[in-house]
């Protein structure tokens, strides 16, 4: 999606990735298949490029560092160095006075045990490195056993964090240019399932107050970190109205996806001017939306009848190619435009809902 935005602004376009199949391969002027270490494949890229980002958070910050040696890496590979690892993400939050989740950070089963005695409610043990779509989770119910649930999670590190008893989850994409000015998308809200996004809907349904907090949040932890580009941060919205970040992203986000069609300017081309050095779109919203991420298991009788999403008023299709479906990874997404989020998300399950059926999977809640 950022490729082809991209192409569509007139830029051209080299990719890095391990896989063969990847999904901008065919919209590659060039592609080159490589471990993400692989350092002749990096002076490729960087000498085939004027500006490199990225748009995936495991890839290791040396390789981005190599590459800065040669062009320029936009968000900074210090910037990816943070986010991309749980502890000293929450360590940067929590030194830099932003509210979070409490948190220790565990090495061993005798750091998880003390830790266990400071949470003795609900928590989670979230490993540091390689965590998405709620992998490398574990959640551990109060009176849990630290030495079985250490040897369970099988990690080096990691941190125990409290369980957030939140009302909803939200997330703001803010983009920062090179000179400190920042414009972010009005903020999303989402759902989760599982750990993976289920659904997105815009704009989130908060009171003024909180989504200017969340905002302004937004806004001073991409300042902090001095990001060039975009920065999704995810959110915990608390039942007295407070904040707490939970996860920060320096890339395009999933659930900003549905800016394709409900804003005036993408988050896939405000990343690229913001790394280019364009001015920023618009992020004006153009209409309430919802986005549905459809995700392998929905291909378990085979590929899903597409013909009712088609035909669905406001509805976008958008698949992006991957040639396996496996349960839980992300094949596609459906978005939905209407008069209201409501009647967005009504519409959403109304198509949705029988391919779910014939996949043997249970109704999304309303
Ligand atoms: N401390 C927490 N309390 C309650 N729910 C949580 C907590 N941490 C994570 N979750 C849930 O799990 C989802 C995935 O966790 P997250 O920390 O965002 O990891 P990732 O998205 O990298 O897998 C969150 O969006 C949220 O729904
Ligand atoms: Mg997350």
């Amino acid at each position: 999606m950022l490729a082809l935005t991209a192409r569509r602004m007139g830029y051209r376009i080299a990719i890095l990735d391990p896989e063969l199949a990847c999904p901008a391969g065919p919209v590659a002027d060039l592609l080159l298949t490589a471990p993400f270490d692989d350092s002749k494949a990096l002076r490729r890229l960087a000498e085939a490029s004027d500006i490199i980002t990225y748009e995936f958070e495991n890839i290791p910050t040396e390789s981005l560092r190599l590459i800065a040696t040669l062009r320029p890496v936009l968000p900074d590979p210090s910037v990816l160095q943070i986010c991309q690892h749980r502890e000293r993400e929450k360590t940067f939050l929590q030194s830099s006075g932003f509210p979070c989740p409490k948190f220790e950070v565990i090495t061993s089963a005798a750091d998880l045990a003390s830790a266990l005695r400071e949470f003795p409610d609900q928590c989670r043990l979230k490993s540091s490195a390689f965590g998405y779509d709620g992998k490398g989770q574990l959640a551990l119910e109060p009176g849990a056993d630290a030495g079985k649930a250490w040897s369970q999670a099988n990690i080096p590190r990691a941190i125990l964090e409290e369980h957030v008893p939140f009302v909803r989850e939200i997330s703001v994409l803010v983009a920062r240019d090179a000179q400190g000015r920042s414009l972010a998308f009005p903020p999303f809200e989402n759902r989760h399932h599982g750990g993976v996004l289920e659904r997105t809907v815009f704009p989130a349904r908060l009171s003024d107050p909180v989504a200017n907090q969340a905002l302004a949040l937004a806004r001073q932890i991409a300042e902090k970190l001095g990001v060039v580009g975009l920065l999704g941060v995810e959110m915990f919205e608390l039942a007295d109205g407070r904040i707490l970040v939970n996860e920060l992203a320096p890339r395009v986000h999933n659930s900003g996806h549905l800016t394709v069609e409900a804003c005036h300017t993408s988050q896939f081309e405000q990343q690229i001017r913001a790394v280019c050095g364009l001015p920023f779109g618009l992020v004006t919203p153009l209409c309430p939306a919802a986005m549905f991420n459809l995700l392998g298991d929905l291909w378990d009788k085979g590929e899903p009848d597409w013909l009712p999403v088609l035909g669905l008023p406001g509805g976008v299709l958008h698949l992006y190619g991957k040639t396996q479906a496996r349960p839980g990874r992300k094949m596609g997404h459906l978005t939905v435009r209407a008069s209201t989020p409501e009647e967005a998300i009504r519409l959403g399950h109304a198509a949705l809902n029988p391919l779910r059926l014939r996949a043997s999977l249970p109704p999304l809640a309303p």
